[in-house]
């Protein structure tokens, strides 16, 4: 059992009811989705464990190739969240990262969902963490036509709520509704239930930790070598004190976005996929990543920015465009900012 005394369980379905009564006016629609979405959670993750129990008791009876396999699962995840998501007709459309037309659920749907459905999938071959990444939107044509493509490239900051589920060495359920705060959720999979773990979790101010990809490096810019430079702790001259001090910061970098974003939201700290050569607008989605996890970030008192400028500030225009972002403690994302600017804007 997750915890031992009964008393202090708060089971996600009850965290719901007692949240939405707190607003006299909500209908309980966004309440229905959050469930039609964690229900399809639990299903991606018995799939996923399923898949590496096969993997790991017979690898040789394992037919699929790992790309098969990695395909698969996505397939799986994608079809689940779409089925849980035409349960309750609150959603009118769903996009996927996978397959960019939005698929009409229910054109009398209030709500537009846009799915990663299975980030860092290439994981599961090393049993690493893995996740599912959502963001919600009100929709502003009248219900009972098909949505317009602006209504699919809204700002972050019109997202009503966001969240991930992370497939891991337990499954966690994080989600911001924006009016509580990011409250976090693990699933007990004895009882098929997920209970609150941590309510109205905060980002430390400051962290000691940084993760970004650093194979890129020789492409890229100057700002983001001086700041990696200040990481590492790393001498301007041989002159300069030689007792050589313990690092400061920590390097961990999982390549799974989802497992990266959480440690970062526990521990603080810094994440970081700038561009580069290699990906000259950065290689993460911003519609399908980097907002719902700008949207958790902010509202558990972080921050999270494109180059000095605010991620959920920004206006979409192609729902597969990428964005460099930096995420994580709002000392630490500052700090970044004001190094990756390059060298003549910095007396600006
Ligand atoms: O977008 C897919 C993804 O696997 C993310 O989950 C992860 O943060 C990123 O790519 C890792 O990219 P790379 O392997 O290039 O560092």
């Amino acid at each position: 059992m997750l915890v031992s005394r009964t008393k202090d369980l708060v089971t996600l379905e009850e965290f719901i009811i007692k949240s939405q009564q707190k607003f006299p006016h909500a209908t309980g629609e966004l309440s229905q989705l959050l469930r039609d979405l964690s229900l399809a959670g639990k299903i991606i993750a018995d799939e996923i464990n399923k898949t590496v129990v096969r993997n790991a008791s017979n690898p040789e009876g394992m037919t699929e190739e790992p790309q098969e396999r990695m395909k698969r699962l996505e397939e799986f995840a994608e079809t689940q969240l779409t089925f849980a998501l035409k349960r309750s007709g609150i959603v009118c459309s769903v996009i996927t990262d996978d397959d960019a037309t939005p698929d009409t659920v229910d054109p009398n749907g209030k709500y537009i969902v846009i799915l990663d459905p299975l980030d860092g999938t290439f994981n599961v071959e090393i049993n690493a963490s893995i996740g599912t990444i959502f963001s919600i939107y009100k929709r502003f044509s009248e219900p009972g036509t098909t949505p317009g493509e602006a209504e699919s490239l809204q700002q972050g900051l019109n997202q009503v709520a966001s969240g991930y589920i992370l497939y891991g060495s337990s499954v966690i359920l994080v989600f911001t509704t924006k009016n509580l705060g990011v409250n976090i959720f693990t699933l007990d999979e004895s009882l098929g239930e997920f209970f609150l773990a941590i309510r109205d979790i905060e980002v430390p101010d400051e962290g000691k930790t940084f993760s970004l990809n650093t194979s890129y490096y020789n492409g890229w810019d100057a700002g983001v070598k001086r700041y990696y430079a200040k990481l590492r702790g790393e001498k301007k001259s041989d002159e300069e004190d030689d007792d050589n001090p313990k690092p400061v910061y920590s390097y961990r970098y999982i390549g799974s976005f989802v497992a990266d974003v959480h440690r970062t939201l526990l521990e603080g700290g810094i994440f970081l996929f700038p561009r580069s050569d290699y990906y000259p607008e950065g290689k993460l989605k911003l519609m399908y990543q980097c907002n719902p996890i700008a949207l958790i970030m902010e509202q558990a008192g972080g921050r999270a920015s494109a180059i000095g400028k605010r991620i959920l500030n920004i206006t979409p225009t192609d729902i597969h465009q990428t964005t460099p972002i930096t995420l994580g403690s709002v000392k630490n994302v500052l700090e970044a900012e004001r190094e990756l600017r390059p060298l003549d804007e910095q007396s600006v």
